[in-house]
């Protein structure tokens, strides 16, 4: 069964609590929103495997580490996943990015899929799929099986905030793939809202609403 990991760090929690206030602006909302996948990604790339490498410094030879692992990759779940882009990619900024276009119907809640544009070397990544949202989990787990139906197998998902509804989802339909969440709110209210939640994040990254 695959990890799920709730941030504890204050920094996140005092920035989700910025980001879920309704008088939090666009500006600010998008800033905090960087901020808050740098942070995530930092605690999720924490196991990575290092190597030792011989290197010589303005003083002597020395050996240091590098990452010896898997190149990576990061996949936005447009479009709320692309306000998490450049905070991640602060983090990892030799890593990848490739796009899957996915918007919720409102009425019925299911996914529809509208664009898939991966690295061509994807399924050799250590990749992540990114979205501020887990609600449902109808869009992340369709993301995932999009990317698994294309031979790509080291998949984690980070989200900023999730429901107990989609983790249980993201659990039983993809076991093999590690979730980090930012806060792990109460439920959905009757319209696959989040609850207490930050409303609708493309919007409020966008000013769309
Ligand atoms: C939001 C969010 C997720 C999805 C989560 O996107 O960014 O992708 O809903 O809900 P789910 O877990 O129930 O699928 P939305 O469909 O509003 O599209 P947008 O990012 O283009 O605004
Ligand atoms: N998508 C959002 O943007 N917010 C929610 O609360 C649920 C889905």
């Amino acid at each position: 069964m695959s990890k799920v990991v709730v941030m504890e760090h204050p920094l996140i929690q005092h920035k989700i609590g910025v980001i879920r206030r309704k008088e939090t602006g666009s500006r600010d909302f998008r800033a905090m929103i960087s901020e808050i996948a740098s942070l995530i990604t930092y605690e999720a790339t924490k196991e990575l495997k290092l190597q030792d490498v011989e290197i010589e410094t303005p003083i002597c030879k020395t050996v240091a580490k590098e990452l010896a692992g898997k190149k990576m990759a990061i996949i936005p779940i447009l479009r709320a996943g692309l306000g998490m882009v450049d905070g991640m990619l602060a983090m990892i900024p030799s890593a990848k990015v490739g796009h899957i276009g996915l918007y919720r119907n409102e009425e019925t809640l299911e996914p529809v899929e509208y664009y898939c544009k991966i690295p061509a070397d994807c399924s050799e990544r250590e990749v992540f799929v990114v979205d501020p949202m887990l609600a449902t989990g109808g869009s992340s787990t369709a993301a995932i099986q999009m990317l698994k139906e294309r031979g790509v197998k080291n998949i984690h998902f980070i989200c900023i905030i999730a429901a107990p509804e989609g983790v249980k989802k993201m659990q039983e339909l993809h076991p093999d793939v590690d979730i980090y969440i930012g806060a792990l709110d109460e439920h959905l209210n009757e319209h696959g809202y989040i609850v207490p939640g930050l409303g609708d994040a493309g919007d409020r990254i966008f000013g769309t609403k």
